[in-house]
């Protein structure tokens, strides 16, 4: 299993399986846009704080399949202009194809390991989710903060240690060869981040998300598990319909399953 999660941390094999395209991280992005008992989307809560003003130049590295613009193009300033980022060709063309028609938004398929961009351009660089998945925070970290202008913003997303723990307990009572085989976000987390960062920046501050899942269809939790390596290497597609019958009792025994989330925003300066 540790060789699990080693491949997290391997460019190769992100590219090639788990980021491939957006299919494995839209099963789980739906969950949480679906289920969250918090009162404001997690994408507004992260561009509130971004406060994202005309002009401004904005990069994100690992962006994915451009969740967090999708539904806020029209909140964001004419004049400002945003460079979205992914290691994954695949994903970024997924990012490019849901933002097609929008002139200000542009895509490269990157490595923030090393970054192809010239220095000091940015007034706000964000990764949302992405630090635990690159070989090196620090190397990421000295990539950022060289694309950055001198008063710029850098804003990292991540999770705490027992971030959907509920979840994994209940994997391992679904199947043995579950047990004990967690720990995504443990290169860069809620926890562990602010030491971090401080070596880039004097000024750090946490803002915890406040929101949980209460999920109530068996199908789209099963989508969600077998979307992580963890599940779809150890149980084999097989295991997919007994998995949703499972999930399925508990909904219909207790009206849905409660998920308790640890999620939030560091947000990093110079001075
Ligand atoms: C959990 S997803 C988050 C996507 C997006 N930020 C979001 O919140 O919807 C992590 C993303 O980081 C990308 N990624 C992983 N390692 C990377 C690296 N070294 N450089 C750039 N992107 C990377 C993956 O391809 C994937 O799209």
């Amino acid at each position: 299993m540790s060789d699990l999660f080693q491949l997290q941390n391997d460019p190769d094999y992100l590219i090639a399986n788990q980021y491939q395209d957006s299919g494995n991280l839209s099963s789980r992005i739906l969950i949480h846009q679906k289920f969250s008992t918090g009162a404001q989307p997690w994408y507004d809560f992260v561009l509130e704080l971004a406060k994202i003003k005309p002009g401004m130049k904005v990069l994100e590295i690992g962006s994915g399949s451009s969740a967090l613009w999708r539904g806020s193009v029209n909140r964001q300033p004419d004049s400002a202009f945003f460079v979205l980022s992914d290691l994954s060709p695949g994903m970024a063309l997924d990012g490019k194809r849901n933002l097609r028609d929008d002139r200000r938004f542009g895509f490269v398929a990157m490595n923030s390991m090393a970054a192809s961009l010239k220095s000091g351009s940015f007034d706000l660089v964000i990764a949302n989710h992405m630090l635990y998945h690159v070989p090196s925070v620090s190397q990421v970290l000295s990539e950022v903060t060289r694309l950055m202008k001198p008063n710029a913003v850098f804003m990292a997303a991540t999770n705490g240690p027992e971030h959907m723990a509920d979840l994994d307990q209940l994997q391992e009572k679904f199947s043995q060869k579950l047990v004990g085989k967690h720990g995504m976000s443990s290169r860069f987390n809620l926890v562990n981040g602010e030491k971090q960062l401080r070596e880039f920046f004097d000024n750090i501050e946490l803002h915890i998300y406040p929101s949980d899942l209460w999920v109530t269809d068996a199908a789209l939790l099963t989508n969600y598990s077998y979307s992580t390596p963890v599940v779809k290497e150890n149980l084999g597609d097989k295991g997919k319909a007994e998995m949703t019958a499972f999930y399925k009792r508990r909904i219909d025994h207790y009206g849905g399953i409660i998920i308790r989330k640890e999620t939030g925003v560091f947000i990093a300066r110079f001075s």
